[in-house]
């Protein structure tokens, strides 16, 4: 029997114990990224689900949603947003400051990079405490954007960011869940 797209995907993904901090099981897309027929399977997977809904844009959390987030674009043949840590984007920007573990960050957007009333998916490649995909919302939606679903390749429940953003109004999309 052969294995299910996301059974596929999973595999893929490579889990590094205590790194960056010890503790910390870090999941790894590159081993995913690094074979191209499943980060095809990947890909399709995430055209499938927003065809159909047409959004205006795909917008992409600094860095690992650029990955993914760009090709998606490119595939549904529309723009791409890259929301930023602080201090890259050149042009006017807005910014949302999030808790870390430790300390904050900062994510920020171009003014003009989107306008009242576009449709957009917000795209990382996880999603941990939930703090960055919140910030990411937070200024597609004060630009007037109506973000019509935050997407992730991973998901870690037992962090309760997902089920947070959830709480928040966010429709959620994950495709792999690692406990
Ligand atoms: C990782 C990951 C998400 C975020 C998830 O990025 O790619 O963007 O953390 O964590 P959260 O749900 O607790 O906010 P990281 O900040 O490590 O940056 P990188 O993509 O530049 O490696
Ligand atoms: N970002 C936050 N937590 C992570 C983890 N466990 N693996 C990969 N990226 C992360």
């Amino acid at each position: 029997m052969s294995m299910s797209p996301v059974d596929y995907i999973k595999s893929h993904i490579r889990t590094v114990s205590d790194w960056p901090a010890p503790g910390v099981q870090f999941r790894d897309i590159t081993p995913l990224l690094a074979d191209p027929r499943v980060f095809r399977v990947l890909i399709d997977q995430f055209v499938h689900r927003y065809f159909d809904a047409r959004p205006s844009a795909i917008a992409g959390l600094d860095a690992r949603g650029f990955i993914i987030g760009s090709v998606l674009a490119y595939e549904l043949n529309i723009g791409f947003v890259p929301i930023r840590k602080k201090g890259k984007l050149p042009f006017t920007t807005v910014e949302e400051t999030y808790e870390l573990e430790y300390g904050n960050a900062t994510v920020e957007m171009h003014t003009d990079a989107v306008k009242p009333g576009d449709r957009v998916v917000l795209i990382d490649d996880l999603i941990a405490t939930g703090g960055t995909m919140g910030a990411g919302a937070r200024l597609l939606q004060r630009l007037g954007a109506e973000v019509i679903e935050g997407a992730a390749i991973v998901d870690l429940p037992e962090l309760g960011g997902s089920a947070r953003l959830k709480a928040s109004g966010l429709p959620l999309f994950t495709l792999v869940d690692f406990e």
